[in-house]
C-alpha cells in the first residue's frame, strides 16, 4: 500500500514526467541494454529505432501515475500489454531490472530535481505497478495453450497478395486447440547475419486449427527500418522448415451483444478480422470495410470469394491508388453509427480512423482496435 504522502509526490511529479517522459525512457533503454545485453534478444529493434516503444512505456507509466488512487482504471491497458509480455516470455525476475534502470533514468534526466523523496516514491510506486503486471501475467501463463517457444514445422506457405504471405504450421509437441478469433502468435527467429534473436507478433488468419495454425506476414519494405523478421520469413522460410512459436495471445476479441458489427482494416490488418469474420458471420450482420492500395493488394481473396453469397456480410473496398483515403463522407455512407466497430491496421491508419469517428460523434467505447505497433503510442 502506498502512503498518501507517496501518492502526493507521484501526483506532483506528473507534469515533469510528461515533459521528460520519452527522454527518461530513452535513457532507460540505453542504460538497461548496456547492463543487460541479453535483453536485446526480446526487444524489437525496429520499434526501438522508431521510438515507438519509448513512447508506449512513457505513456503507460504516466497513465499509471495519473490513476495512482485507482490503479484498476489502467487494467484494460495492462491487460493488453500483459498479453504481449506473456507471449514474449517476460518473467517476474525481469521486473527489478526494468525498475532499477527506470529509476536510474529518472535521476539521470531530472538531475538535482530528483530529490531522495521523489526517488523513493517512484521506487515504491514502480513496485506496485510491476506487481499488477506480474499477477496478470501469472494468470495468462496458467491459461496459455503451451509454455515457452516450441518448434513448429511449416506445412504450407501461400502468397495471399504480392506483399502478404500466410504460413501454416504444425507441431508434434503440442495439441493445438481452436484459437480465439483476433489473437496472434509470436515467432522467434535468428537470422544468420544478426547478433540477437528477433521476436514478432503476427495475427492468426483462422480460428480453425485442424490443418495447423495459420498466420499472415506482410513484407515490410518501407523506409530504412525495413522489417527484419518479415523479410526473413518471406525470403527464407519454406515448407519443411522449423520456426519457434509461443502460444496464441491477445485480447482483441469480439465481446459485445450488438448485432451489427463494422470491421475496418488497412492492409494486412485484415488478418485478425478474417478470423473474427469466420467466427461471427453466422451470428450477426457485418460490414467489412477494407482499405488497400489497389485490388491486387487485397489478401485472402479465396476466403472473400467463398462469402460472396452470404447475406450476413457486405464487403466495401477502398482503393487508395484511385480513390484516396477513407474519409468521414465515405464511412458515413456505409455505417449507421450504431454499430460496434472492430479495426486493425498501422498506427497511422488507426489514428486517422479514430479522428474520423470522433468527428462522426461515435462513442469511443464502441471502437475496438489493435494497431501494428504499441497501442499506447497512439495519441489520438
Ligand atoms: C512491450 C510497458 C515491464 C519487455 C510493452 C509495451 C508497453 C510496456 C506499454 C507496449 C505494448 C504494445 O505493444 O502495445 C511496460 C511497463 C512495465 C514493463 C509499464 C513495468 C511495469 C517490462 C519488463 C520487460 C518488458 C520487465 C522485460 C525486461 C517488453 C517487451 C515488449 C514490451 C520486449 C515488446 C516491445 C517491443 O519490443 O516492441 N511494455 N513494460 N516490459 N515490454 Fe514491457
Amino acid at each position: 500500500m502506498l502512503t498518501e504522502e507517496t501518492k502526493n509526490i507521484i501526483k506532483a511529479t506528473i507534469p515533469v514526467l510528461e515533459e521528460h517522459g520519452t527522454e527518461i525512457t530513452s535513457a532507460f533503454y540505453q542504460h538497461m541494454f548496456e547492463a543487460h545485453p541479453e535483453l536485446l534478444n526480446v526487444f524489437n529493434k525496429t520499434n526501438q529505432k522508431l521510438g515507438r516503444q519509448q513512447t508506449a512505456l512513457a505513456q503507460t507509466v504516466i497513465a499509471a501515475a495519473k490513476h495512482i488512487d485507482r490503479l484498476e482504471a489502467i487494467v484494460p491497458n495492462v491487460n493488453q500489454i500483459a498479453h504481449k509480455h506473456r507471449a514474449l516470455e517476460i518473467k517476474p525476475e525481469h521486473y527489478p531490472i526494468v525498475g532499477e534502470n527506470l529509476i536510474w533514468a529518472i535521476q539521470h534526466v531530472l538531475g538535482d530535481a530528483a530529490t531522495p523523496e521523489i526517488v523513493e516514491a517512484w521506487t515504491e510506486t514502480y513496485g506496485v505497478i510491476a506487481d499488477v503486471f506480474i499477477q496478470m501475467e501469472a494468470a495468462l501463463y496458467d491459461e496459455a495453450d503451451w509454455q515457452g517457444f516450441v518448434p513448429f514445422k511449416v506445412v504450407a506457405v501461400k502468397e495471399e497478395s504480392p506483399e502478404i504471405k500466410s504460413f501454416t504450421v504444425q507441431s508434434d509437441a503440442v495439441q493445438l486447440k481452436p484459437v480465439k478469433a483476433g489473437q496472434y502468435i509470436t515467432v522467434k527467429v535468428h537470422p544468420e547475419d544478426e547478433t540477437n534473436d528477433a521476436l514478432r507478433h503476427y495475427s492468426i488468419c483462422s480460428v480453425n486449427t485442424s490443418r495447423g495454425l495459420k498466420f499472415a506476414v506482410k513484407r515490410d519494405v518501407a523506409g530504412e527500418e525495413r522489417g527484419m523478421v518479415s523479410n526473413y520469413l518471406h525470403d527464407h522460410v519454406k515448407v519443411g522448415d522449423e520456426i519457434l512459436l509461443s502460444a496464441p495471445a491477445g485480447e482483441f476479441l469480439v465481446d459485445t451483444d450488438n448485432k451489427d458489427l463494422v470491421f475496418i482494416s488497412g492492409g494486412v490488418g485484415m488478418t485478425p478480422l478474417m478470423s473474427m469474420l469466420e467466427d461471427e458471420v453466422d451470428k450477426r450482420s457485418i460490414k467489412f470495410i477494407h482499405s488497400a492500395y489497389n485490388r491486387d493488394a487485397v489478401p485472402f481473396k479465396d476466403e472473400i470469394t467463398k462469402l460472396h453469397n452470404n447475406s450476413n456480410v457486405a464487403f466495401y473496398f477502398n482503393y487508395s491508388e484511385s480513390a484516396g483515403r477513407l474519409t468521414k463522407e465515405k464511412l458515413s455512407r456505409i455505417m449507421n453509427g450504431n454499430e460496434e466497430i472492430y479495426m486493425c491496421g498501422s498506427v497511422g491508419f488507426m489514428e486517422g480512423m479514430l479522428e474520423i469517428f470522433s468527428d462522426m460523434g461515435i462513442d469511443r467505447s464502441r471502437v475496438h482496435f489493435e494497431p501494428f505497433g504499441p497501442k499506447m503510442s497512439i495519441t489520438v
